[in-house]
C-alpha cells in the first residue's frame, strides 16, 4: 500500500481533472470559441465571467493562461478573491506590486479577480481606477455570479461572458468519464443522483463522485444522496403534495425528517423545490403558485428569517389553497 492510500489521503479530482486546455471546457461551445480566438490573436481584452458556482469560470481562466505562457503561465497569471477580508486596499496593492515586477517576454500579465461582485460599488470604482492605471501591462478577468452587480463602468471596459449552469449531459459525460478513469463501479442510477444533486454545478458533481466512492465499493443513488445532503426528489414531492392534499401535520414531520435526520440545509429544499417543480404531477397553475411561494420563502431566507419557520409557513400555505 502506498504513503497516500495508507493515510487515507487522495488527490482532489476537481483538480486532477480540471481541464487544462480551452477546448477541454465542456457545455459553452460559443464561449469558449471566442476566448479561443483571443488566445489565438494573442489580444485580450478585460473580461467579465458571470455565473453560478462550478460552470468553468476559473478553469476557463487558468487555460487561457496556460495557452498564452507555457509551463511559466503561473508567473504571469495572479489569482485573487475581491472580497478578500482585509479589504479592498490590500487587493489593490496586491494588484499594484503584480502589475508593477518587470516581466520577460511577455505583452502583458493577467489578473483574475473571483467574486468582483462582492465588492461594494465604492470599492469597484476604486478597482476600476485601478484597473484603468495598469491596463498597459494587465488584462483582468473578472468573475461573478451575477453582472448586474457589477457597475456599469467596469462592464462596459469587459467584454463579458455569461456561464449558464451545465447541461444535464455535460455533467453526465464527465462524471461518466471520471469514474471510468477512476475504476469506480458507477450505476445508472447513481448518474441520475448525481446529475440531479449537482444542478448543472460541476464541482458538486464531482465532488459528490468522488466522496460516495470513498463509502462503498459501488457509487449507486443510495450512495449519493447519502453524501451529497440531497432530498431524494420523491421526497420533497410526497412532502408538497401532503401539503397540497391538506394534510399538514404530514407535510411538516416530512420537513423535520429532511432538516433534523438528514441534515439538509433549508436553502439547499428551497432550490431543490425549485428545480423539480416542473417534474411533480401537479397542474400547471399549481405549479405556478408554489413558485411564488418558494420565491417569496427564498427571499425570506435570504434576508435572515429563520429557515424552518418560513418553510413550515410555506407548506402551511399550500395547505390552505384550494
Ligand atoms: N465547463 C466545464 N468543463 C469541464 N469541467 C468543468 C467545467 N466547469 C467546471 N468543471 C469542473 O469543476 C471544477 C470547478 O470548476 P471552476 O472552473 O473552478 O468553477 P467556477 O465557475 O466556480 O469558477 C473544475 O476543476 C472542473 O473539474
Ligand atoms: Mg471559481
Amino acid at each position: 500500500m502506498s504513503e497516500v492510500e495508507r493515510s487515507g489521503r487522495e488527490e482532489v479530482w476537481i483538480e486532477k481533472y480540471r481541464p487544462q486546455t480551452l477546448s477541454d471546457v465542456v457545455g459553452h461551445e460559443t464561449i469558449v470559441e471566442r476566448l479561443q480566438s483571443y488566445v489565438d490573436r494573442n489580444d485580450l481584452s478585460h473580461m467579465l465571467f458571470a455565473g453560478p458556482a462550478g460552470t468553468g469560470k476559473t478553469t476557463s481562466a487558468t487555460a487561457i493562461a496556460r495557452e498564452l505562457y507555457g509551463d511559466d503561465w503561473q508567473e504571469h497569471f495572479l489569482e485573487l478573491n475581491a472580497s478578500d477580508e482585509r479589504g479592498i486596499d490590500v487587493v489593490r496593492d496586491r494588484i499594484k506590486s503584480f502589475a508593477r515586477t518587470s516581466f520577460g517576454g511577455v505583452d502583458y500579465r493577467i489578473i483574475f479577480l473571483d467574486e468582483a461582485d462582492a465588492l461594494t460599488s465604492d470599492a469597484q470604482s476604486a478597482l476600476r481606477r485601478t484597473m484603468e492605471q495598469f491596463s498597459n501591462n494587465v488584462r483582468f478577468i473578472m468573475s461573478c455570479n451575477y453582472s448586474s452587480q457589477i457597475i456599469d463602468p467596469i462592464q462596459s471596459r469587459c467584454a463579458v461572458f455569461r456561464f449558464s449552469p451545465l447541461g444535464d449531459e455535460a455533467v453526465e459525460a464527465e462524471i461518466r468519464h471520471i469514474a471510468d478513469e477512476e475504476g469506480i463501479e458507477l450505476t445508472d442510477d447513481g448518474v441520475d443522483a448525481l446529475v440531479y444533486a449537482a444542478g448543472g454545478d460541476m464541482r458538486k458533481a464531482i465532488n459528490g463522485l468522488q466522496a460516495a466512492s470513498v463509502s462503498g465499493d459501488v457509487v449507486d443513488e443510495e450512495a449519493v444522496f447519502a453524501i451529497t445532503s440531497t432530498a431524494r426528489p420523491e421526497v420533497i414531492q410526497g412532502m408538497v403534495q401532503d401539503a397540497i392534499d391538506g394534510d399538514f401535520t404530514a407535510a411538516r414531520s416530512q420537513l423535520d425528517d429532511l432538516i433534523t435526520d438528514e441534515g439538509i440545509a433549508g436553502g439547499d429544499i428551497i432550490d431543490q423545490l425549485h428545480r423539480s417543480i416542473w417534474e411533480f404531477d401537479v397542474p400547471d397553475e399549481q405549479a405556478v403558485r408554489i413558485l411564488d411561494r418558494v420565491g417569496e420563502t427564498d427571499y425570506r431566507i435570504t434576508e435572515g428569517a429563520n429557515e424552518r419557520i418560513q418553510l413550515e409557513a410555506m407548506l402551511a400555505s399550500l395547505s390552505l389553497d384550494d
